[in-house]
Order: structure tokens, then C-alpha cells, then sequence
């Protein structure tokens, strides 16, 4: 190590002195007053000289250990010059004491505490991070709020939610704004790109990363990252390899569709994490009915059910097999968003009745089955976008309707049995599609 490194590590130990020295000295001040006070002079003076020289002393080492460039940052300024400052009113108490200026000796006595205080605040900053302070008032709650807070996240970041929290517990204590060991700030995807000392990280391959590299080391390398304190956890190691290789230094947004098995495992297992997406009557929510809108449909004829005390969607059925209820009442009341069942097998359903069941764009399960819909009525009901079963059994439907119901987006399986629907054709867009067609046997 050279001798202005070496130095510059003194840097710690030798800012202690001027605040033991200053303090002491108006400490003396304040406590003796009178005669006593002027007998105390020359030694307060030479505690004075002593507080002087340390806080230059210490100045100078502070601007030597800046020198390896580990400290680049604005809090850095902030601390430079809180202590430039702080030994310039060192020399004022100084000289003020010397000439019996009380009123400036007080001023800058109190200047002197005041700067310590911030010159010693930014330092802490700089060495253990902005957050160390206040570390102790964070309850342990906050972090598990953030973890419940993920897993009803519907789109994980895989860096922001899932790589950054392990940087900042086993990394930036080294990797921050303030110091950047090995020239390396890991605090963002910005600083990420700049890479560190030994040049910029290739975001392919993980064995060709600088990063995924250092934290596979064994534990007796000198290089193993972290180089105290606990290392990755082997599920750590599995996500950060996945970031590496299919993020490339970007914000990937994790689906069921893109994030492999293994990926998705570690999620489950380790964050609570479910990636498969949620049934949609979890993720549409109503306002629940009201009393007088649930009654109104009753006398309309309808019996109307809530799919759960806490999901107000409702399923409609026919109340009775000999009162045909109201599609009307359904538009008058304006309920058509809360519908996402309907019931109305051998229902005999007129196009004008189709025409209001396709008003209802939360509708996920539809039952048709024994009515007269051909492949034009079926059309009718094809823009609902929410649409995952379709009973069609026993319709005139035929396989020119096949076109049109692949394309409904979340459709996912029709009941076709004793339809015109061939097995060959439903055979076919099943292999083509994530829509199957049961077509019996
Ligand atoms: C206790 C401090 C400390 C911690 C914590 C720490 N590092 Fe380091 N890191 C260093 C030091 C010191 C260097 C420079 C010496 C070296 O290259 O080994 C360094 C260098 C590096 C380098 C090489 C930079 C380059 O381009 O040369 C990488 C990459 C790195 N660290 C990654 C990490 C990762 C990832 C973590 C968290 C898993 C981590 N470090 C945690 C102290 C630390």
C-alpha cells in the first residue's frame, strides 16, 4: 500500500481529536466564570491551538483518503466542506479567546458544534450509508408489508422487486453512492451499466458476468462477494443468473408465460409468489348490488345469486321454469357489469335477448345449451371479451362458428356436443389454440 493511502486511512482515527479538543475547551468555558475563567486562560488557549492543528490535521488526511476515489459523491462535498469550514472557525475561536472577544468566541463556539455535528453526520453517511441512522426506528414490519405488498402485485419487476432487495442487504453497505469499492455502484440499473473497476458487465452469459462471478466463489476466495458477512443463498444465486442472462440490464416484467419453471419455484418457495394468473373473478370487482335492484330482479323473474359474500359478481338464473324473467329489468336497472353467469339452458333465447346478454362484458360463463342459436345468433355474443366457458349443446352451430370463437380472447372451453361441430375441425383448433371443443364422443 502506498504511504498517501496509508495516511489517508488515518483519516477515521484522527477526526476524533479536534472534537475531543474543541469540546473540551468550551465546555471549560462554560462551566468557569470570573477570576477562575482568566487563571484557566492559557490552558483553554493551548487546548485551543491543539483543536486548531487536529482539525486541519484531520482535514488533510480526509482530502488524502479521497484520493482513491472510492467516495464520489455530492455527500462527500457536503462533508469536505463542513470540515474546511469547521477548522477555519477552529483558528476564530482561536484568535477570539486570545483577545478576550467573548461575544465572537461564543458565536463561534456554538458555529463549531453545529458544524462537527453535520461534518460528523455526512461522514457516517458516506462510510455507512444515508439510511443508518434512522436503521434502529424501522420497524421490522415495513419489510414484510413489502413482501405481502409483492405477492398481490400483478406485475413483478424482476429487478426492482426481486434483485435490488438482495443487493441491498448483502451489497450496498460496499456498492453505494457514497463508496464504491472496486469503482462498483450497484444502487441502479444506471449505475449498474457503468460497471465497476475492472470495466463493463456483459449481460449474456452469467459466467461471463463480473457480478454472478464474484458471489459463486468458494468461501475461501479472497474474492467472493460479499467478502463478509452471509453469502447468496443458492436460490439468490438462481435469480440473479436469471436476471443476467434474460433482463440484460434492463426492467423485465415476470409473467407465467415468460419465467421458466425453476424461476417460478424459487418464487413460490422463497417469496410466496404466484405467478399463474389469478381466475378473473378474483381481479374484477363490483360494487355489491342493492336491495332494491336484487328485489326488482326477482319480481322481473330472475333469481340472482352472489358469487361470494366478498365477490358481488352475480349469477342469473330463471327463477322459476314457467315465468320467463326480464331481460329488460336487467338494462333498466343497469346491472349488466355485475352479471358473470348466466343459466339458460332450454331457455329458447330470442336475438333481442342475445343482443343484452353481450351488454354484459364481465360475463364468464354462459350457458346456452337446448336453444335454437345457429352460427349467426352465435355471432351476436362474440365481442364478450371476458367469455372463458360456453355451453352450446344441442344447437344448430356448425363449424363455420369455429373461426369466430377461437378468436374470442380468454375463451377456454366450449361444450358442443350434439352440435354440427365436427370432432376433426375441434381437433384441429385445439391443437392450434388454447380453446378445447367437446364435441362428446
Ligand atoms: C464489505 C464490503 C463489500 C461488500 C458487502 C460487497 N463488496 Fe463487492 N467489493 C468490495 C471491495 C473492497 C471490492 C474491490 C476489491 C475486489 O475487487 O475484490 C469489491 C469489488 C467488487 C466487484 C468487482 C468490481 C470490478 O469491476 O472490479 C464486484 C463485481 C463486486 N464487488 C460485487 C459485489 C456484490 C454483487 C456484492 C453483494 C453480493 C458485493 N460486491 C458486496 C467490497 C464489498
Amino acid at each position: 500500500m502506498d504511504i498517501v493511502s496509508f495516511l489517508g486511512r488515518l483519516h477515521p482515527l484522527v477526526v476524533h481529536l479536534p472534537i475531543g479538543f474543541l469540546m473540551i475547551a468550551f465546555l471549560i468555558d462554560l462551566f468557569f466564570k470570573g477570576e477562575k475563567r482568566k487563571s484557566l486562560k492559557s490552558g483553554v488557549l493551548f487546548i485551543l491551538v491543539l483543536g486548531f492543528l487536529s482539525s486541519v490535521g484531520a482535514a488533510v488526511l480526509g482530502w488524502l483518503l479521497s484520493w482513491e476515489g472510492r467516495y464520489e459523491s455530492d455527500v462527500l462535498q457536503l462533508h469536505k466542506i463542513f470540515g474546511i469550514i469547521t477548522a477555519i472557525f477552529a483558528l476564530v475561536a482561536l484568535w477570539s479567546r486570545f483577545f478576550d472577544k467573548d461575544k465572537v468566541y461564543a458565536t463561534s463556539a456554538i458555529i463549531i458544534v453545529v458544524l462537527i455535528s453535520m461534518t460528523g453526520h455526512y461522514g457516517g453517511v458516506l462510510t455507512h450509508g444515508a439510511t443508518y441512522l434512522t436503521e434502529p426506528f424501522m420497524s421490522a414490519n415495513e419489510e414484510s408489508e413489502e413482501t405481502s405488498s409483492l405477492a398481490s402485485n400483478d406485475s413483478i419487476k424482476l429487478y426492482e422487486h426481486l434483485i435490488t432487495p438482495i443487493f441491498e442487504e448483502k451489497c450496498y453497505s460496499c456498492h453505494n453512492d457514497g463508496k464504491m469499492k472496486g469503482g462498483l455502484n450497484l444502487t441502479s440499473l444506471a449505475h449498474l451499466a457503468e460497471g465497476g473497476d475492472s470495466g463493463h458487465y456483459l449481460f449474456t452469459k452469467a459466467w461471463n458476468n463480473e457480478i454472478f462471478q464474484r458471489v459463486i466463489l468458494p468461501k475461501s476466495d479472497v474474492k467472493l462477494m460479499p467478502p463478509k458477512g452471509e453469502r447468496l443463498t443458492y436460490q439468490e444465486m438462481a435469480l440473479l443468473k436469471y436476471w443476467i442472462e434474460t433482463a440484460k440490464g434492463e426492467e423485465l416484467i415476470l409473467s407465467a408465460d415468460n419465467t421458466p419453471d425453476e424461476i417460478q419455484f424459487v418464487l413460490l418457495d422463497q417469496y410466496n409468489l404466484d405467478l399463474t394468473p389469478k381466475p378473473l373473478y378474483e381481479k374484477i370487482k363490483v360494487t355489491k348490488i342493492s336491495d332494491e335492484d336484487y328485489q326488482a330482479l326477482r319480481q322481473a323473474g330472475w333469481n340472482p345469486k352472489l358469487l361470494s359474500e366478498e365477490n358481488h359478481l352475480i349469477e342469473m338464473t330463471p327463477l322459476s321454469p314457467k315465468k320467463r324473467p326480464s331481460f329488460q329489468t336487467i338494462v333498466d336497472l343497469g346491472v349488466q357489469d355485475k352479471i358473470y353467469k348466466f343459466n339458460l339452458n332450454n331457455f329458447n333465447v330470442t336475438e333481442k335477448e342475445l343482443g343484452i346478454i353481450a351488454q354484459c362484458n364481465h360475463l364468464m360463463y354462459l350457458n346456452l345449451a337446448n336453444n335454437n342459436i345457429d352460427d349467426s345468433r352465435l355471432k351476436k355474443i362474440s365481442n364478450l371479451t371476458h367469455l372463458e366457458i360456453l355451453n352450446i349443446h344441442k344447437n344448430a352451430v356448425t363449424d363455420e362458428a369455429l373461426a369466430l370463437l377461437s378468436k374470442m380472447p380468454l375463451l377456454k372451453k366450449v361444450y358442443a356436443w350434439q352440435t354440427q361441430i365436427t370432432k376433426e375441425k375441434a381437433t384441429e383448433i385445439a391443437s392450434k389454440t388454447k380453446l378445447t371443443i367437446n364435441t362428446g364422443i
